[in-house]
């Protein structure tokens, strides 16, 4: 199986020794990929919209891009993490995912997508962990992500791992090995099922890109749902 992580942080901190303690017990059994933010994506979305006007290699961050793209479509499983920067997730993630927005269903979404599975690993001192989580959820559930687990964890403590109470250190090792072993166990040859909400979703914005293709047939996600089927009886999660 192949793993890629997009890790909110260079700073090897708690972040980082939680994803780590995920990663752990599926080290011998997966190809793991790591994208460290904002090292490996050091770069603003410029507005420009070229990513959905006309093709997201004419991006002027594709050299970054481009290879994060890649990864997230070859791997079975994702794993974002982020700690709490005031309450949200880290601006490196953000910055990150705003060179993926035209990948959200609205626009050009990856059919790959819709049968992947996804890992959120957040956490913060006192309070936020939630609302990072949900800002990477967002992004992951419209690009058609289903299945997305989320572990969020408030060190109510220290900042610093070492200085936590062993008590509380050990919960969480507990709480992140259970979560490996179930991400282990999975057969990733089965795609993971797509939920109504996400087929919802898709009807939704089907219906939008009907409208839009009979105002301007030319207009690039139109013809990009009408390629891939989408607008006749074709369905992303239906792959084969
Ligand atoms: C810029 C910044 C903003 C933070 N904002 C919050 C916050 O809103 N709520 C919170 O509970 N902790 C906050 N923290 C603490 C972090 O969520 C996290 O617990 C801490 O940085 C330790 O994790 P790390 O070692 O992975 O960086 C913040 C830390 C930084 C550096």
């Amino acid at each position: 199986m192949k793993i890629t992580v997009i890790n909110g942080t260079e700073y090897k901190g708690v972040t980082y020794r939680l994803k780590e303690m995920f990663l752990e017990p599926l080290r011998d059994k997966a190809e793991i990929t790591e994208f460290y933010l904002p090292r490996d994506c050091p770069a603003f979305c410029a507005g420009c919209k070229v990513c959905f006007g006309k093709d997201q290699k004419f991006c002027k961050d594709a050299q970054y891009v481009q290879p994060i793209a890649k990864a997230l479509l070859e791997a079975d499983l994702l794993v974002f993490t982020s700690p709490a920067y005031v309450f949200h997730a880290t601006g490196a993630m953000k910055a990150m995912l705003d060179h993926f927005g035209y990948r959200w269903m609205p626009h050009r979404p990856a059919k790959e997508m819709f049968g992947k599975r996804a890992v959120i690993i957040t956490q913060a001192l006192g309070a936020g962990e939630g609302s990072a989580a949900k800002d990477m959820r967002d992004s992951l559930s419209w690009w058609g992500i289903s299945y997305i687990k989320t572990y969020r964890y408030k060190l109510m403590g220290d900042i610093k791992w070492e200085n936590l109470p062993e008590k509380k250190r050990s919960s969480i090792a507990k709480s992140l090995t259970a979560a490996a072993k179930k991400f282990a166990s999975i057969d990733y040859r089965k795609p993971a099922h797509t939920s109504l909400i996400t087929k919802a979703k898709f009807y939704a914005v089907r219906i939008l890109q009907k409208n839009l293709g009979k105002r301007n047939p030319e207009y690039t996600d139109y013809k990009y749902w009408k390629a891939n089927g989408w607008l006749d009886k074709a369905r992303p999660w239906k792959q084969n």
